[in-house]
C-alpha cells in the first residue's frame, strides 16, 4: 500500500513523525512524505529531531501567510505531488489548513483520504478559528478516521460517518511524547540551563491561535505579568511562536523582566524536558493538553473551549479563559494552594498509552484501501 503522509506544521509534524517512522520500517507499506512547510523554522526542527526526509517539500511557508494564501498554495503544489505519485491514501493530520487543502487535494484527485486525530469538536466554528471547520470539513472528505477516544469516534458518528470506518486508536502524541520523554537530556539552551529549577518555581508558557490574537492575548499576557511580579520565586519561561503578531504582543507586554525569559520555539526534546521540569503550564496549544495529563502537570488552558474534554475530565487540566483576573486567580491558587495544586498534578493518559501509531498501521491494513480502489 503506497501511503502519502502530508503535513506542514509544527504540532502535526510531532503528531505524524512517529507514524511516519512505523510506516517506513513497515514493508507492507510504500511511504512518502510530503510537507506543506506551511511552517518553515518550527517544521524543520521536527524533520531534524525524527531524523525525517521529505520526498516532497512545497516550502510554502511567507511571512504573515494568510489563510486563502496557505490554501490556495496547497491544492496547488499538490496537484503535481498527487499526480505523480499516484498513492493508495493520503494521510493528513488535525485541523490545520494544511490538512484541510491536503485532504480536498486528495479527494479531487479521487485519492482516499485517511483522517489522524479524527472526530475532536467544539461545535463552535469560529472557535478555533479556523481549526474546528478544518477539522469538520477533513471528517467529511475522509475515508478511514482514526479517533484518538471513544468521545471523538461518538462525535463522528452523530455526524453520519460510518462507524465501521472509525478506529479508536489514542493520540500519537502520546508516541512521540514516550519516544524522547524517557531519554536523558541536559538543556543546552543557555536560558534553560541557567534556571534553578529546584529553588524557583516555573511557569512554562505558550500561547498563539488565531482568536486570541490581539485583545485576549493582551489580557493573558497581562495576568502572566502580575503572577510574575507577585510571586519572587516565580520564573516565566516562554519560547515564543515565530508569528509576528504573537512576537509583537509578547515583547510590549513583557519588556525585558528578568523573571520572564522570551526564548525561541524550542526543539520537542528540550520543550517536553521544559515541561515535565516546570511546576505548571499556561497555554493556548491543543497539543499540550494532551501531553501535560501523561507528565502530571496542572495546565491551565487561555481559551474560552476545548475540544479536548477528556484533559479536562483528568482533572489535570482547567479552561482559565481570556480575561486577566481570572487566569491570574487560577495561577494564583496553583501557587498558594498546596491541595489545589495535588489535585491537578496527576499523571493520568486520557489519551493512550503510545501505541495509536501501531493500531493505525493495523487499520490501514485491514481496510485494505488498495483493494477497494481497484
Ligand atoms: C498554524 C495552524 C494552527 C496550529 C499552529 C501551530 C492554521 C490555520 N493554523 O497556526 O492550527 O495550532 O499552526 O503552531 O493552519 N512563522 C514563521 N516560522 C515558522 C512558523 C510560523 O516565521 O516556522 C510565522 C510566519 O510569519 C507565518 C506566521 O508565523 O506567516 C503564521 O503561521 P501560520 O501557519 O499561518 O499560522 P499559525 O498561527 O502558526
Ligand atoms: N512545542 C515544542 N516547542 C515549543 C513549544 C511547543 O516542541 O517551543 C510542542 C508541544 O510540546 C506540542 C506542540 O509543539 O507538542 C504544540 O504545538 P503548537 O502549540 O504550535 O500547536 P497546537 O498544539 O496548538 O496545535
Amino acid at each position: 500500500m503506497k501511503v502519502m503522509s502530508v503535513f506542514g506544521t509544527r504540532p502535526e509534524a510531532i503528531k505524524m513523525a512517529p507514524l511516519v517512522k512505523k510506516l517506513k520500517e513497515d514493508p507492507y507499506f510504500e511511504s512518502v512524505l510530503c510537507v506543506t512547510a506551511q511552517h518553515r523554522e518550527m517544521l524543520d526542527q521536527v524533520l531534524e529531531l525524527f531524523e525525517l526526509t521529505p520526498d516532497y517539500d512545497l516550502n510554502l511557508m511567507k511571512p504573515n501567510q494568510t489563510l486563502s494564501m496557505i490554501t490556495a498554495g496547497v491544492l496547488t503544489g499538490m496537484d503535481e505531488v498527487l499526480e505523480k505519485e499516484k498513492p493508495d491514501i493520503v494521510l493528513v493530520h488535525g485541523d490545520t489548513s494544511t490538512t484541510f487543502s491536503a485532504a480536498l487535494s486528495a479527494f479531487y484527485h479521487r485519492i482516499p483520504v485517511g483522517h489522524v486525530e479524527a472526530g475532536l469538536r467544539t461545535y463552535d466554528l469560529y472557535s478555533p478559528f479556523p481549526e474546528e471547520a478544518n477539522r469538520v470539513l477533513t471528517g467529511h472528505i475522509a475515508s478511514v478516521h482514526f479517533a484518538p477516544t471513544q468521545r471523538n469516534r461518538d462525535n463522528l458518528i452523530r455526524e453520519g460517518i460510518d462507524p465501521a470506518k472509525i478506529t479508536v486508536t489514542g493520540n500519537t502524541v502520546i508516541d512521540a511524547l514516550l519516544e524522547v520523554a524517557d531519554k536523558p537530556y541536559e538543556f543546552e539552551d543557555s536560558v534553560l540551563a541557567g534556571i534553578d529549577f529546584d529553588a524557583k518555581r516555573v511557569i512554562a508558557v505558550t500561547c498563539h491561535r488565531r482568536e486570541n490574537l490581539g485583545e485576549y492575548m493582551h489580557h493573558i499576557f497581562e495576568a502572566i505579568r502580575d503572577i510574575a511580579e507577585e510571586f519572587d520565586d516565580v520564573e516565566v519561561v516562554y519560547p515564543v511562536h515565530m508569528n509576528p503578531k504573537v512576537r509583537r504582543t509578547a515583547a510590549e507586554v513583557f519588556g525585558d523582566r528578568p523573571d520572564i525569559h522570551l526564548i525561541e520555539p524550542l526543539s520537542y526534546q528540550p520543550f517536553v524536558n521544559l515541561m515535565a521540569k516546570s511546576f505548571f503550564i499556561i497555554t493556548d496549544s491543543g497539543g499540550m493538553q494532551e501531553e501535560a495529563p501523561s507528565l502530571g502537570k496542572p495546565v491551565l488552558v487561555v481559551r474560552k473551549e476545548t475540544e479536548r474534554p477528556e484533559a479536562l475530565s483528568a482533572g489535570t487540566v482547567k479552561l482559565a479563559g481570556v480575561e486577566r483576573e481570572k487566569i491570574a486567580a487560577m495561577a494564583r491558587e496553583l501557587l498558594t494552594d498546596r491541595e489545589a495544586y495535588d489535585k491537578m498534578a496527576k499523571a493520568s493518559n486520557p489519551y493512550g498509552d503510545g501505541t495509536a501509531c501501531e493500531k493505525i498501521l493495523e487499520a490501514l491494513k485491514w481496510a485494505g484501501i488498495q483493494n477497494r480502489k481497484s
